[in-house]
């Protein structure tokens, strides 16, 4: 999912320093960057090399500084090349990075740190990938939690500049960390900020789009393991089993038919589970998802059988817990989607005329939980 994200507050501590301290050290040291790599930009920067290239931090540093190299070495690179502070002083054009530092797949995963930022709205970044899908013409200003001022970009992927201050006094002064990650480390890392400052990050945004992974992951050996026993229950005449029910319902199994109005559907809550799936691994997934659902079944498509075009209320999230490749998810305009049994649940936009066929030779079997109508799915 990280690789929609290009602007991520990371989720380690705030970088501590004296303003002053640092500003005095900075204007003592600072000499106008005027490399190739800024070049193209009309070197729009104050420079300070914190951690030269192929050297070690300078002494300085280490005698002034020292939570600053620490906080660095705590971030997940296996090889940090270079450490600088780079202050803005004139426009820098919309541009994006030519060298990547990692591989693009790794998501955000350019480090950087806001060590001073007097005025807001400055720094922004275009919505958009470089390399795929369209670029939007809005740009994002992106925000900090109060706690935090480490932060990954995909600075190669996504285009991004800043305006000048409207304020003389104003400074802005950020600090850029070039290396090599630990991609298990960082993939972690840029996860659990993801988690926790959603809010913060900026995500592409879909245009309309059919069938979305998402980042709901169950064990499936155990769900295929508890599903032996509703499995049992289906047939080839019988391709629908409730997982959950509307309580009090006489057939918990069976009797939750969807024939409502949508007023009726939105008052209803699929509270109950019949008694082959209580203290299952049925039970605890639905239990366990974060977001507000409604109906939960099983749904069989038996070999060489296709359903008729429909479309329903919501999105649905579909986990695939048994499948063959030859079974798709296919929509009106003709794009398919397999879903592979990986665990995991992938929305889909079932507002959209659609069928869902199986081409193979052995039965199919999705856990679809329907989310609430008119609600956006909730992606991780
Ligand atoms: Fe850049
Ligand atoms: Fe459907």
């Amino acid at each position: 999912m990280f690789e929609e994200f290009y602007f991520v507050p990371l989720e380690v501590p705030k970088l501590e320093f004296n303003r002053e301290k640092f500003l005095d050290y900075f204007d003592t040291n600072k000499e106008h960057c005027v490399d190739d790599v800024s070049a193209p930009l009309d070197h729009p920067w104050n420079i300070v090399w914190a951690k030269p290239r192929n050297s070690d931090w300078t002494n300085d540093i280490k005698e002034l500084f020292p939570q600053i190299i620490n906080a660095v070495e705590n971030l997940p690179f296996y090889e940090i090349n270079n450490v600088a502070f780079l202050e803005q002083n004139s426009e820098v054009k919309l541009h994006s990075d030519v060298s990547k530092e990692s591989d693009p797949l790794l998501g955000p995963s350019t480090y950087r740190c806001m060590l001073i930022n007097d005025e807001r709205e400055t720094f922004y970044l275009r919505e958009g990938i470089r390399i795929e899908g369209t670029l939007k013409d809005e740009i994002h200003f992106p925000e900090f939690p109060n706690n935090k001022n480490f932060f990954c970009v995909n600075n190669y992927r996504s285009m991004h500049g800043a305006f000048v201050s409207k304020n003389p006094n104003s400074r802005k002064i950020i600090m850029a960390i070039w290396g090599k990650v630990i991609p298990e480390k960082h993939l972690k890392l840029v996860d659990k900020s993801i988690t926790f400052n959603h809010k913060y990050c900026l995500q592409v945004t879909p245009d309309n789009y059919e069938v979305k992974k998402t980042n709901f992951k169950v064990d499936l050996d155990k769900l295929q393991k508890d599903f032996e026993v509703a499995k049992g229950l289906m047939c080839h005449d019988n391709k629908v089993l409730c997982v959950t029910a509307v309580a009090g319902c006489n057939d918990p199994l069976y009797g939750c038919k969807p024939k409502v109005t949508l007023e009726e559907e939105m008052n209803r809550n699929y509270t109950e589970f019949p008694d082959i799936f209580i203290g299952t691994y049925f039970e605890e997934i639905i239990n366990s998802l974060p977001f507000k659902i409604k109906r939960s079944r099983i749904l069989l498509v038996p070999p060489h059988e296709c359903m008729r075009l429909h479309n329903d209320l919501e999105w649905r999230y579909h986990l695939a817990i048994e499948t063959n490749p030859s079974c798709y998810l296919v929509f009106r305009d003709g794009d398919k989607y397999h879903i592979p049994a990986d665990g995991y649940f992938y929305a889909m936009n079932s507002s959209l005329r659609h069928t869902a066929m199986n081409a193979g030779t052995t039965d199919r079997y999705h856990l679809v939980i329907c989310g609430v109508p008119g609600e956006e799915p909730t992606l991780r």
